[in-house]
């Protein structure tokens, strides 16, 4: 078995982090939702993936390389421009051959396993294994309408009147039946191929779909808010560590891990959080739940339940919570001292200032 990684897209709702940087490489506790999804993969036993690219092909080529890392051979697909998730398995077709594969989106995190699935799919060889979860509303997802029985009635894209509270995650076990479908199948209403359409036309052309239920952690880290969220979860998963310099000064408190080349001065440091490598923390308070990424400077601030990417700057900052810092920014009063608000803004972010 083979597995496809959809890792191309636009990543409109995750402006504008998502204008600098693939959504895919946004980095979870540390490390890129991409790695989760490979690791996860990796324990399928699968050895094969072929990665689909877009615009963003050069970063992830980058930050993934071969996946000797991960003990996969990883092969990249380019993608010119993101015309669908069956547009995907498209293209992918040769790649593919005939093998069964699992079809996985490159942007979701799952804290739970997979491998009962594989292994059902495996034996009973559905044209399709859908594997869905409930979700309060499924508005925003392929729906999938089950029968009393757990027999798949039917899909549906993002339906303004969902059938069912049951969401795919975002994760695919198909034959090469699927392939036929994927053909057959036109553009919906918003110019993409759909993959509920392509599994729809299996079911009404007598091939076998089935759904298998996800009931572990699962999030699609499309928005802000949902990276925070798994965040949150993924720092509980960590083991304690100190690689880095942490002053005598200094206090750790909880799960706490501090990276190579990390420095910590007359700080108080509560888990679960990661200080990354060559980072500089002074007189500060982070954590619990912070995820400060390599080459930071955090001096003089308070900040919890955030995310700090590479290079950015917290100079005399108290107050941060629920943020989502970029690459390189830099957050600090204003050098006049003055109560008012000095903003350079890019294009569609989001900013709330205390009152
Ligand atoms: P989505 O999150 O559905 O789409 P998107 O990345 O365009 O994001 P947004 O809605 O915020 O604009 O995509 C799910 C995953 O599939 C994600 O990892 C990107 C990937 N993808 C492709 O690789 N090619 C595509 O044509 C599409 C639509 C998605």
């Amino acid at each position: 078995m083979k597995a496809l990684v959809l890792s191309g897209g636009s990543g409109t709702r995750l402006r504008p982090i998502s204008y600098a940087m693939p959504k895919q490489l946004v980095p979870i506790a540390g490390k890129p939702v991409l790695e989760y999804v490979l690791e996860n993969i990796r324990d399928l036993d699968i050895k094969e993936v072929g990665i689909i690219v877009g615009d963003w092909a050069q970063e992830i080529i980058e930050a993934i390389g071969d996946g000797s890392r991960f003990g996969l051979r990883l092969t990249y697909i380019h993608q010119e421009q993101p015309l669908g998730i069956a547009h995907c398995v498209r293209l992918a077709r040769e790649y593919l051959g005939d093998d069964d594969f699992v079809l996985y989106l490159g942007d979701i995190m799952l804290d739970g396993d997979l491998t009962a699935h594989a292994r059902e799919f495996a034996e009973s060889r559905p044209a399709a294994r859908i594997i869905v979860r409930q979700v309060p509303d499924p508005r925003a997802f392929g729906v999938i309408e089950l029968d009393a029985a757990g027999q798949v009635l039917g899909l549906a894209e993002k339906p303004g009147e969902p059938r069912s509270d049951l969401a795919a995650i975002g994760v695919y076990f198909f034959t090469s039946e699927v392939h036929r479908a994927v053909d057959a199948i036109a553009p919906s209403a918003r110019g993409e191929l759909e993959i509920t359409d392509a599994v729809q036309w299996l079911l009404e052309h007598g091939s076998r779909v089935e759904a298998g239920r996800f009931t572990d952690y699962w999030r699609d880290t499309g928005r802000a808010e949902d990276v925070l969220e798994c965040n949150r979860r993924m720092l509980g998963r960590l083991a304690p560590r100190v690689s880095g310099e942490v002053g005598p000064d200094s206090e750790l408190v909880g799960t706490v891990v501090i990276e190579e080349g990390a420095r910590v001065t007359r700080s108080r440091i509560v888990g679960p959080t990661v200080i990354g490598a060559g980072t500089v923390v002074e007189d500060s308070q982070i954590g619990p739940y912070a995820s400060v990424g390599p080459r930071c400077t955090v001096r003089s601030s308070r900040l919890s339940d955030s995310i700090v990417l590479d290079d950015a700057s917290i100079l005399a900052v108290t107050g941060l919570h629920g943020s989502l810092i970029g690459r390189g920014a830099s957050v600090t009063p204003g050098a006049r001292g003055e109560e008012c608000h000095r903003l350079v803004v890019g294009d569609h972010v989001q900013i709330e200032i205390a009152a």
